[in-house]
């Protein structure tokens, strides 16, 4: 394909010749696959000792010797423009190679990504389920009650009457509405979860076997063991000859359920207006001096308890308790104050 038919000739083949040796090496720098292949590129093309650029330079000597001053730019500077071209395309190519293949559209896929923290749950929210899933295995089922309630439910229904302590007003939450204000159909609060226990035997028949566990509220002065917001389990089990022995039978069993079997329960005689006989629950607590802890009261349903949901007192007995979870769940963590449950401090959330 080439004639070289004197000096312009000469030239001209050297212009072609400058000009496929771009088209080759741009060619194969392109299809080089990774650093080897492009290296052996660079050498036949750019080599120093016989790369293809050199015997150009070669033949480009020889003419610019007797070429004139015109002609020796132009070559020269053709020369230049080619060698800095491919120069130019093996930075790219090898710069290219050394990036992943997966790098597409300004997205590198292959850099190390922003793990997401795994949530988890709170640790009373973990205990409540657990105590869900223990009592379950006694045949209770889950109830709901209203946060906001009235006083028949939170007092009257429980045999708390008008002049009882327990309904101060210093002692509980009271809502501040028209009909508060008006006196009557106060609402407040919940300050026990007893009141689920009315509210459930208003819609079912005997027997019954429920627990419902939630928040109740009372203006205490807190320290690391109250607060004015904390969580109670109530559980109620009414039925034909339901005795005082299921009862501690059953809270027994869950305490050592839920806290191992090293753990100690004690009952002592109390009064609660919703039971009777009644007692205080105590587990043991193995700080120096302070061998127990209370965790809550229980009882017997009062017979005035069943007659106001409309149970036969004469037919049905039946036992109920309200545990402190909060109490619960420290023991399990050795947890030391109640106020880190609610001080949303991801430090000590993170240890369950
Ligand atoms: N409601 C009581 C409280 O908050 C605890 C309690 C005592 C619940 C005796 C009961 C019970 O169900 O039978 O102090």
């Amino acid at each position: 394909m080439r004639f070289r038919c004197g000096k312009t000739d000469a030239v001209t083949d050297l212009l072609i010749e400058l000009e496929q040796f771009e088209k080759d090496a741009l060619a194969a720098i392109k299809n080089a696959g990774d650093a080897r292949e492009l290296e052996a590129v660079r050498i036949e093309f750019l080599g120093a000792q016989r790369g293809r650029l050199k015997e150009l330079q070669a033949g480009l000597g020889q003419v610019l010797r007797t070429a004139e001053k015109e002609t020796k730019a132009r070559l020269g500077s053709k020369f230049n423009e080619v060698k800095a071209s491919v120069g130019a395309a093996l930075e790219q190519r090898k710069r290219e190679l050394e990036r992943p293949a997966a790098v597409t559209g300004g997205l590198d896929v292959t850099l190390p990504g922003v793990a997401p923290e795994l949530g988890r749950r709170h640790p009373l929210a973990q205990t409540i389920l657990e105590f869900k899933d223990i009592i379950g295995r006694f045949g209770f089922t889950v109830a709901e009650g209203p946060e906001v309630e009235d006083e028949y439910h939170n007092f009257e229904a429980l045999n708390i009457p008008h002049d009882h302590p327990a309904r101060d007003p210093l002692d509980n939450f009271y809502l501040a509405t028209a009909a508060s204000a008006a006196g009557s159909g106060a609402r407040l609060l919940r300050s026990q979860t007893s009141t689920v226990q009315i509210r459930v035997m208003e819609k079912t028949q005997p027997p019954v076997r429920v627990i419902s566990v939630g928040r109740v509220y009372r203006p205490d002065a807190i320290d690391a063991t109250h607060s004015c917001m904390f969580h109670q389990m109530e559980g109620l089990m009414v039925g034909q000859r339901v005795t005082m022995a299921e009862l501690k039978t059953v809270l027994r069993l869950f305490a050592r359920a839920y806290l191992g079997h090293d753990v100690h329960i004690r009952f002592r005689p109390s009064f609660f207006p919703f039971t009777e006989p009644s007692v205080e629950v105590d587990m043991s607590w193995d700080e120096p001096g302070k061998p127990w802890l209370e965790i809550g009261g229980a009882g017997m349903v009062d017979p005035n308890v069943l007659s106001a949901v409309g149970y036969d007192p004469d037919r049905v007995s039946g036992f109920a308790f309200g545990l402190g979870v909060e109490r619960f769940s420290m023991r399990r963590y050795r947890i030391p104050d109640i106020r880190l449950f609610t001080s949303n401090d991801i430090r000590f959330l993170r240890q369950f």
